[in-house]
């Protein structure tokens, strides 16, 4: 069933709950560090031709029921103003971080055309490939999570710079996070436009905030992208980690799908988000790596809590690990697929 993924996510019925990974593409596959033996990560993105080979390794290794574009959250920070590299093995380095007024005043809300294209024609190209069997996701960083890079320089692991940034001057974090919404808003509009059949916001570090500081600095911003994007009729996943505490502030957001990690588990989320969205989760990243035997069960008690919900889509808590063994996934697939849906 092609569209079994897309199903889902509208909540309508489906022959078995479909499965793709967050990172399904990546160093854990040995088609993917023969490519990066030769190009850079962002040489990677950069090239159509080349990100739409990578797109479509685990949908031909491991039979997913959805490609996700090869790309990454950060490419918008370069023609926003802000370059950056992959340096190897610390992940991330902007240039130069943005901490004051007047370096988010000189960030730039560009059109995605300008700066973005070669992501755009390989979503074009990405869909070409996959020829209607697969449907594609699109996605896109959430605000606070590229506020974080962009402040923090990097990787962080308190957040302090950008938590400061956010309670001592927040007139200075509303234009940044501001200037983010609209280029995403109009990022994800141009990913559908060209060709993205669903699109994922990541919020991946949200989950640092509470509740009451989410409401306040980002639900505003994130509700703007997310309740203008379901007006086109495309799914939109909402994704976060360590959300446990904001999932129903989340789903008032926005999003057709709300993204589960593995803390919360699946039955106890679904009765809080209620049966008007989909969900997608959560098995934990690590658990890849446990025997099968363990594996096996952990995945058929997920798809058994999922049952009450509306919609599912199999998915892990957060994106696969490098030293993951490919078997695994795709044993995951397969398991997943065995469970028939009663009607
Ligand atoms: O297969 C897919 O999921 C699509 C491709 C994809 C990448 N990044 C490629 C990538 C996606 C969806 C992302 C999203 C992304 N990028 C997020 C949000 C998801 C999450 O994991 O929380 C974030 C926070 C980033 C930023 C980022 N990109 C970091 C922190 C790093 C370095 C850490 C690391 O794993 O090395 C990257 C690099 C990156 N982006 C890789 C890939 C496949 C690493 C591979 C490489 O170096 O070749």
């Amino acid at each position: 069933m092609w569209d079994r993924f897309l199903r889902a996510c509208r909540r309508e019925p489906v022959d078995v709950t479909p499965v793709w990974f967050m990172r399904q593409a990546g160093r854990y596959m040995a088609e993917y560090r023969a490519l990066r033996a030769k190009y850079t990560l962002l040489e990677l993105c950069k090239n159509p031709e080349l990100a739409t080979q990578v797109t479509l390794q685990p949908v031909n290794a491991h039979r997913v029921d959805a490609a996700i574009l090869f790309a990454d959250i950060l490419l918008p920070l370069e023609p926003m103003g802000a370059p950056f590299e992959f340096a190897k093995g610390e992940g991330p380095v902007i240039h130069h971080p943005v901490r004051d007024r007047a370096a988010v005043e000189r960030l730039r809300v560009i059109d995605p055309e300008e700066g973005l294209g070669y992501v755009l024609d390989a979503i074009k190209m990405i869909r070409r490939e996959l020829d209607g069997k697969t449907p594609l996701i699109g996605f896109a960083g959430a605000p606070f999570t590229l506020a974080s890079y962009l402040i923090e320089g990097g990787k962080s692991s308190n957040y302090a710079l950008t938590k400061r940034m956010m309670y001592n001057e927040p007139e200075t974090w509303n234009l940044l996070m501001s200037k983010f919404s609209e280029v995403v808003r109009r990022y994800l509009h141009a990913q559908i436009k060209a060709g993205a059949n669903a699109v994922q916001l990541f919020d991946s570090w949200v989950g640092s905030l509470s509740p009451t500081d989410y409401e306040e600095y980002i639900l505003p911003h994130v509700s703007s992208i997310l309740k203008d994007l379901e007006k086109t009729g495309v799914p939109v996943i909402h994704f976060g980690t360590d959300t446990a505490t904001l999932l129903e502030l989340q789903k008032r957001a926005g999003g057709t799908v709300i993204g589960v990690d593995w803390r919360t588990p699946l039955d106890q989320a679904i009765n809080r988000l209620g049966t008007d969205v989909a969900v997608q989760g959560n098995l934990d990243p690590l658990l890849l790596g446990a025997p099968r035997e363990l594996l096996g069960r952990r995945v058929d008690d997920i798809l058994q809590r999922a049952t009450s919900a509306a919609g599912h889509i199999f998915n892990l808590g957060h994106g696969i690990l490098p030293d993951t063994d490919p078997d695994s996934v795709k044993f995951v697939v397969d398991r997943v697929h065995s469970h028939q849906k009663r009607a």
